[in-house]
């Protein structure tokens, strides 16, 4: 058996389409866009790579982008009094703080200083509370687009037994939260789980969100198991690469052999993020403004 790959940069691609075309009606009805703010505190390159992706695709969305980008020493009251302006002003829909923040910053603090009804990131403690009790929040991007790709390949996943490899709070648990919602039989692994090979043979469906490349073999996948990959790591470069390859926490070539399905890295998870957050501040946008969310969101 050769595995489907679950083409995530396609998918993301019609989900932008989506937003793109519900972002105009919804600037007709409101009068104005619908608004993201994102705010970037020091230099971090990995992270002004992220910033600037999240502001063309907010614009290339028919959305206002409010970029903030504060030096690497902004004190923590000055970032709370930026968060503050943005959680008062009406043009602003979501708030985005990129992380990780300097060290001097305190990033529980400052989550939490968000209102979270502009929290499109969902990392507020009130949205995972809300996702916890099954009432409406906002869900993290990554885990929310895994959930996209995972229903429609597979439509109800009611019963179906899911392994998350992984407990952090932006991924892990909130995977686990929506793959319980959706009826699944969750387990969720970590990195002090006995015989990680055994519990990932039960799997149905795997979400593996470890950091750490390529650690989740062929052989310890169910035959016929759907696999989605978060990870992206880069491997030491091979003799006469300037970089090293991008790969996923999955052997993703011996797991073709293995797997009905899965997603590659590059290609796969990573543009759902963004696709998400631009669905995510879309739908603030509504309730915002008062309006009821339209269902294709
Ligand atoms: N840093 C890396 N990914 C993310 C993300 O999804 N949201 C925020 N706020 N920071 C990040």
């Amino acid at each position: 058996m050769t595995a489907e790959r679950i083409d995530g940069k396609a998918f993301a691609a019609l989900l932008r389409e989506r937003v793109g075309a519900l972002a105009l009606q919804f600037a007709s009805k409101a009068g104005r866009k619908a608004g993201l703010a994102v705010v970037l505190v020091g230099e971090d390159p990995a992270s002004q790579v992220y910033v600037g992706s999240k502001h063309k695709a907010t614009v290339a969305a028919g959305m206002a982008s409010f970029e903030h980008r504060l030096p690497a020493d902004t004190s923590e009251a000055d970032l709370l009094a930026l968060v503050d302006q943005l959680n008062n002003d009406d043009a602003v829909d979501g708030i985005l703080v990129q992380l990780p923040l300097p060290d001097h910053l305190d990033e529980q603090a400052v989550i939490a200083s968000i209102s979270p009804d502009k929290d499109v990131d969902g990392f507020h403690v009130t949205n995972a509370g809300r996702l916890a009790v099954g009432q409406s929040g906002f869900v993290p991007c990554t885990p929310l687009g895994c959930m996209m790709l995972l229903t429609d390949r597979l439509g109800d996943l009611s019963g179906l037994e899911a392994v998350v490899i992984g407990r952090s709070n932006i991924v892990g648990k909130p995977m686990a939260q929506l793959l319980l919602d959706a009826n699944a039989t969750v387990t969720i692994a970590h990195s002090r789980t006995k015989d990680l090979p055994a519990v990932v043979k039960r799997a149905d469906i795997v979400v593996a969100a470890v950091g750490r490349a390529e650690m989740v073999k062929a052989e310890w996948l169910k035959d016929g198991a759907t696999v989605i990959d978060v990870g992206i790591n880069r491997l030491p470069p091979a003799e006469g690469e300037q970089k090293g390859r991008l790969v996923g926490d999955v052997d993703y070539a011996a797991a073709q052999g293995v797997a009905s399905a899965i997603t590659p890295v590059p290609g796969g998870v990573g543009p759902m993020t963004i696709a998400v957050l631009l669905r995510n501040t879309l739908v603030a946008a509504y309730r915002n403004a008062g309006f009821d969310v339209p269902e294709e969101l």
